[in-house]
């Protein structure tokens, strides 16, 4: 009996699969740009077994179901008739990018990541209205970011890191009212910071060439933002109170900028903060060591490596390794002086933190504890920056 069904079944299955396909196709302008995206890649970097090589248009691209044709890289709408992503695989594909793409326009999700594109960026992308992940990371895109791109509405998530765009950063940043990452890391990125997007929860701009002061208007209205990158670039003047008191955030890296002080005497309430991890090692920064950012209950990192701080290791420091606060703490390559809270030598609580006070010009910090190296400046030029006298 069960028997006899298994084989009504299987004649079905091969009657229904032999009638014609009924399925709905590809609509032809979108059959048209991904020919026109394939023929702009150069074909000697297309392998046969690439995403791009499984693509042969004598096969309908979104029609089900796929043997070997468009087994990857586009997928669409599920009554077949539109691309809504295009997603393909790191494989150095080598070309520039069609501006034809425009007409994609159910496109969610633009993923060209890790390939070997080049030239500019079409700044026709801006029609993608349904766009939410575009991710052009790791290519060698030039030219400018186009300030079309802040028209994308439904823009989630932008990646253009690893690149090598030049230019300023568009003043219309801030309407792309839905984003909440952004990646702009390693380009040459110049100008300064402009307002950003107010929903912004990830900020990266590592490693580009961006200068001028941190403004609090270009942060304004930013309640969710919780990772701020700005390190190696060409940033200046003071880093203020609101920056460390921006709502959400949790950890932040300025280094290697050219900031010179830290303005946080008057710093207010800290005691809903969650920030975890500073990060303001190979700046600048003048003064003393600012007591103040012991009071964040959260901190758990703090590098002010390779600074130009003098004045002792606070007490307050100590406090917040010893109450299990602090993990790591990073002091080394300043003109910190005084002998530092002999606590952090105790096998109990100091050993609990990791850092270094080396290269400093400490009294008596011992070279049995892993904190003291590398060792302390010359004598010689300690007097010199404390005019004679190497204690406070
Ligand atoms: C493309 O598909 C057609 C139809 O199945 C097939 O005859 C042809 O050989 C394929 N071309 C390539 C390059 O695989
Ligand atoms: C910052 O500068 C230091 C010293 O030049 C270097 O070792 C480090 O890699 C730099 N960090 C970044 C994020 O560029």
């Amino acid at each position: 009996m069960l028997n006899l069904l298994l084989l009504l079944l299987l004649c079905l299955s091969s009657f229904l699969s032999s009638l014609p396909q009924v399925q709905s196709a590809t609509l032809p302008s979108d059959i048209y740009v991904l020919k026109a995206l394939k023929a702009s890649i150069k074909p000697n970097s297309i392998s046969p077994w690439s995403c791009l090589g499984s693509w042969n248009f004598s096969i309908d691209p979104c029609s089900l179901p796929r043997r070997t044709s468009f087994i990857c890289g586009v997928s669409c709408s599920p009554d077949s008739t539109r691309v809504t992503s295009l997603v393909l695989d790191p494989v150095r594909y080598s070309g520039t990018l069609t501006p034809l793409i425009s007409q994609l326009t159910q496109l969610t999700q633009l993923d060209l990541s890790e390939n070997s594109f080049y030239g500019p960026i079409p700044s026709s992308l801006s029609s993608l209205a349904k766009l939410e992940t575009l991710s052009l990371r790791s290519n060698f895109f030039t030219g400018t970011i186009p300030s079309s791109l802040t028209k994308l509405a439904s823009l989630v998530s932008l990646d253009f890191s690893n690149n090598a765009l030049t230019g300023l950063l568009p003043v219309t940043l801030s309407s792309l009212s839905g984003l909440t990452t952004m990646d702009l890391s390693f380009n040459k990125l110049t100008g300064s910071l402009p307002k950003l997007p107010p929903n912004l929860v990830n900020l990266a701009l590592k490693a580009n060439s961006l200068s001028g002061s941190l403004s609090p208007s270009s942060f304004q209205g930013l309640t969710q933002l919780e990772v701020v990158e700005l390190g190696a670039n060409r940033f200046t003047g003071a880093v203020q109170a609101w920056f460390f008191l921006i709502p959400s955030l949790q950890q932040f890296d300025l280094s290697n900028n050219s900031f010179t002080s830290i303005e946080i005497q008057k710093l207010g309430n800290t005691k809903n903060s969650n920030l975890v991890a500073v990060d303001l090692g190979f700046n600048r920064i003048e003064g003393y060591l600012p007591v103040n950012l012991a009071t964040f209950p959260q901190m758990a990192s703090l590098t002010l490596r390779y600074n130009r701080f003098r004045g002792p290791i606070p007490w307050e420091y100590y406090k917040k390794v010893s109450n299990q606060s602090l993990r790591r703490l990073f002091l080394d390559g300043n003109f910190l002086n005084g002998k530092p809270p002999a606590g952090f030598f105790s096998t109990g609580s100091g050993s609990s933190v990791a850092g270094s006070f080396g290269y400093n010009c400490l009294e008596s910090c011992p070279a049995s504890s892993q904190l003291c190296l590398p060792s302390q400046k010359p004598t010689s030029v300690c007097r010199k920056v404390y005019g004679g006298r190497t204690s406070p």
